[in-house]
């Protein structure tokens, strides 16, 4: 399996320093060495940064997407509309968005499906709390984000799982390489007693203050396929210093 480098920009960018952020991206990476890159600026830059890494091996995603393809939804961006401006990706269920916009695993599983439908790869977020996890309910939480998150045919139509803790997102902690370990191998076996055979080839990705500085260990944890990266993709030095911490994948 190809591991995955995601920059998840939020909600940073204004025209220039976008482009010139992708472009860098392009640059430092060369030719691709064995490892996918995705860049999901806001709404905003996808079509810009879509053009500034076309024909190289960058994909471009998008931050979230409407359950449905068009309509009366004011201030929404459609899976369609995504795919349009030059997406193949699309992250859904960030913490952010539960948080901040009340975002329901029923919610992020009817946006998952938009996106299978208009032909963008989901990528669906999951992760505890440090009060979930204090109180040794880690797995248990993941476990029903994943059952109401992922739709059917989540595994075959490519879908990549982030396990994110919230409480390792922008703080600079990370949980040990052991607890993220057993959290992925826990993934590992809820996506294959859902979707089978299926399930084992869907990416699980870590993220929460993944950073140069410990991408390598993070990323030859069993069962990581790659990291979904915040603030560290917002420098370019920084973010193919990850990509290059990744193990390359074996043919
Ligand atoms: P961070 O964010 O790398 O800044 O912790 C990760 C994310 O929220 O995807």
């Amino acid at each position: 399996m190809r591991p995955l480098i995601a920059g998840n920009w939020k909600m940073n960018g204004l025209g220039a320093e976008g482009v010139a952020l992708a472009r860098a991206v392009r640059e430092g990476l060369g030719d691709g060495n064995g490892v996918d890159v995705l860049l999901c600026p806001p709404f905003t830059l996808i079509e810009r940064v879509a053009r500034a890494v076309a024909g190289s091996a960058i994909a471009v995603g998008g931050q979230d997407c409407h359950p449905k393809a068009s309509g009366a939804h004011t201030g929404d961006v459609s899976a369609p509309m995504l795919k349009d401006a030059g997406a193949s990706f699309v992250i859904l269920g960030h913490s952010e968005r539960r948080a901040d916009h009340g975002e329901t695993d029923a919610l992020v599983r009817a946006k998952a499906e938009a996106a299978v439908a208009a032909g963008l790869t989901p990528i669906v977020c999951v992760g505890e709390t440090l009060a979930e996890r204090d109180a040794g309910r880690a797995e248990a939480v993941v476990e029903a984000q994943l059952a109401g998150s992922l739709p059917e045919g989540f595994a075959r139509a490519g879908g990549v799982v982030a396990y994110e803790p919230v409480w390792a997102i922008g703080t600079g902690r990370t949980p040990s390489e052991a607890d993220i370990a057993a959290m992925h191998a826990a993934i590992r076996a809820r996506l294959v007693a859902r979707f089978g055979a299926a399930g084992r080839g869907v990416r699980i990705l870590y993220g929460g203050s993944v950073k140069a500085a410990n991408a390598k260990p993070i990323l030859a944890v069993p069962e990581v396929g790659g990291a979904l990266v915040g603030g560290a993709s917002l420098q370019a030095a920084e973010f193919l210093a990850i990509i290059a911490a990744a193990p390359v994948a074996v043919a």
